[in-house]
């Protein structure tokens, strides 16, 4: 038996008794005639102790010989310590060592394994293996685990049938590129990976599974951020004989649930609700952060007409209040101006009004503004004496997305945005279709199989932009953590919503044939949504990044650089695949 414990456990009542235990030699103090030794597993540390005349000198040489995370396997007795910490579960009680068994030597690492680590992130990544065995982050994946299991028996609870759907299928339409696998028995073509088990899914739904989840790999080919990787997970789900109130219910019941139980955190009543275009004009963002307000205000009938340029020119002028922000000297608003410039966010300026404490107003463009004018944009905005306004203008979509940025920026700089914090919101009736400047045409805001709003449909030729969908968002804390629709379940208006989609007939039979087939065959109803997994576990963990929570992800050029990842293949492996290769341009 390598141990009779693990190294969490053991405590005071077991003082007295001979354990072995194995592990990783997390730290080595050595005083002379006495050596400290702590010993780690996934379950905790305990502290190895050896004294000179207290155990056997070939002992003590063994434990001098010992290297940071060398495995050793260690057996003793367990002895109250004589300096307790109360820090440690396994505090009050230490190991006289009595025989130690090297299980194999540890060269040293490259960065030190404790919880704040010396490592940089591509040097962890690179031994991700040793990053993994840092506490912080097996503490993650635990989450990970139990998000996974509750989940599990959550939906098990409310009869959801767990079905695993193919990894090797053909494109499907979600927006972003799909990765592809070349197929040796049919040479020249090619799987896909799914991007979703989209329709998949609704085919389950079509043979009479009722209620279907998944907790499934998806892939996508797409540039990577915090809180996207090209190999995420899923939490897919559908229901049949559903309308989106069903699924709303269902799924706040299962996310509620899983912060209960994984989080010990309890949202009171319904979480709230908004339309995607009160979202937009509000917040400027799909998926607004609803820890805080600082909620848009329109400035047109305030700012505009004045004789400033910029404003008059612009089709929209928006403010946001920052409460208590008057006091920003000239250096913090440079910095605030600078901000709004770069190109991630991409502002020609900023503007800003301070509501001075004895109730003057000093502005950026006073020049333009008298105090009665910028009076007026502290009526618009709800301003009390000390806060401060800052102000964007430009054309509607660009200066909502600016305003949006620049409104979360403050969020972080104000500390409005408590990672413990957690704020559910409901965006509903999304457009269905969303223009594309770049191909002319319009794309499905969520996928082709989603439906039109029944009282909008009659906009579809005349004004398709304008119709809306039965698709919903799950954010929490300005993260889209999941979304979903009611589907089509009609032949004909799948067909037409093709045809929408600038799809011929025969493409959308040459791709869809199968779905629309099955939809001459009896299909019911149906209707459902994914979480993002990855993205919902980093939320409940109070993190931004979904990187830490992922064993191994890849990083933000799509690489692993542990197995180093994708590489060259063979030319065998090419000439089987009847493929050959480019020669790539050198990298700029
Ligand atoms: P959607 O494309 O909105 O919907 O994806 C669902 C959720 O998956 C997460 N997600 C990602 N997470 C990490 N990395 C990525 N690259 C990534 N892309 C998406 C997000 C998102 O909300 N088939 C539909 C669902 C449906 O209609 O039922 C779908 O995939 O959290």
């Amino acid at each position: 038996m390598y141990r009779t414990h693990h190294c969490g456990e053991l405590r005071s009542e077991n003082c007295g008794t001979s354990v072995t235990l194995s592990g990783w030699v997390q730290t080595v103090r050595d005083k002379g005639h006495i050596i400290w030794v702590d010993l780690r597993d996934r379950y905790g540390i305990t502290q190895i102790v050896g004294e000179k005349g207290v155990i056997e000198d070939v002992v003590l040489d063994q434990l001098k010989g010992l290297n940071r995370e060398d495995v050793v396997q260690i057996t003793g007795e367990v002895i109250e310590r004589y300096q307790k910490n109360p820090e440690m579960p396994t505090g009050d009680i230490e190991i006289k060592a009595a025989k130690v068994n090297i299980l194999n030597k540890a060269i040293t690492p490259p960065f030190t394994i404790e919880n704040e680590t010396d490592g940089g992130e591509e040097l962890r990544m690179k031994y991700r293996y040793l990053d993994l065995r840092r506490n912080p982050i097996q503490e993650k994946l635990k989450l990970r685990h139990k998000v996974s299991l509750e989940t599990r028996k959550y939906l098990d609870a409310v009869d959801f049938i767990e079905v695993e759907t193919p990894y090797l299928i053909k494109s499907t339409p979600e927006g972003a590129r799909d990765f592809v696998v070349p197929s040796r028995m049919n040479p020249g073509e090619f799987y896909a990976l799914p991007q979703s088990p989209q329709t998949f899914k609704q085919l389950l739904m079509v043979s009479g599974f009722d209620r279907y989840y998944q907790i499934v790999k998806c892939f996508r080919d797409e540039d990577l951020r915090a809180d996207r990787q090209p190999e995420f997970t899923q939490i897919d789900c559908e229901m049949a004989f559903v309308e989106q109130e069903d699924v709303l219910q269902t799924f706040e019941g299962l996310i509620k649930h899983l912060f209960k139980i994984c989080r010990n955190h309890e949202f009171e009543g319904d979480f709230p609700r908004m339309t995607y275009a009160e979202a937009m004009e509000r917040f400027g963002s799909d998926k607004p952060d609803m820890r805080f307000e600082m909620e848009f205000v329109d400035l047109n009938p305030v700012a505009k007409g004045r004789g400033f340029g910029v404003f008059d020119s612009a089709e929209q002028v928006l403010a946001i209040n920052a409460k208590d922000c008057a006091g920003y000297t000239r250096k913090q608003l440079d910095k605030l101006i600078d901000w709004v410039k770069r190109p991630q966010v991409g502002a020609k300026g900023l503007i800003y009004c301070k509501c001075n404490e004895d109730g003057s107003f000093k502005s950026s463009v006073d020049k333009f503004f008298d105090q009665d004018a910028l009076a007026a944009w502290a009526k618009a905005c709800k301003a009390d004496k000390g806060d401060l306004l800052l102000v964007l203008s430009g054309d509607l979509a660009t200066v909502r997305s600016q305003m949006n940025e620049l409104r979360l920026h403050m969020g972080d700089e104000l500390g409005l945005r408590n990672p413990n914090v957690f704020a559910p919101l409901w965006v509903l009736d999304f457009p269905l279709l969303e223009w594309d400047e770049e191909s002319g045409r319009y794309h499905a805001m969520h996928h082709p199989f989603t439906s039109p709003k029944a009282e909008d449909f009659h906009l579809i030729d005349t004004d398709p932009g304008k119709v809306r969908a039965n698709a919903y968002d799950l954010a929490v804390n300005g993260v889209e953590l999941g979304g979903g629709s009611i589907r089509i379940h009609d032949k004909k208006l799948q067909a037409r919503m093709f045809e929408l989609l600038g799809f011929s007939d025969e493409e959308a039979k040459a791709q869809f044939g199968f779905l629309m087939n099955a939809f001459e065959y009896g299909a019911p109803p149906h209707g459902g949504l994914a979480f993002g997994f990855d993205r919902l576990v980093a939320t409940m963990g109070g993190s931004e990044s979904i990187r830490d929570y992922i064993a191994f992800p890849k990083n933000n050029s799509g690489r692993d650089v542990m197995i180093d990842s994708p590489a060259p293949i063979d030319a065998a492996q090419l000439t089987e695949l009847f493929l050959a290769t480019k020669a790539v341009p050198e990298k700029q």
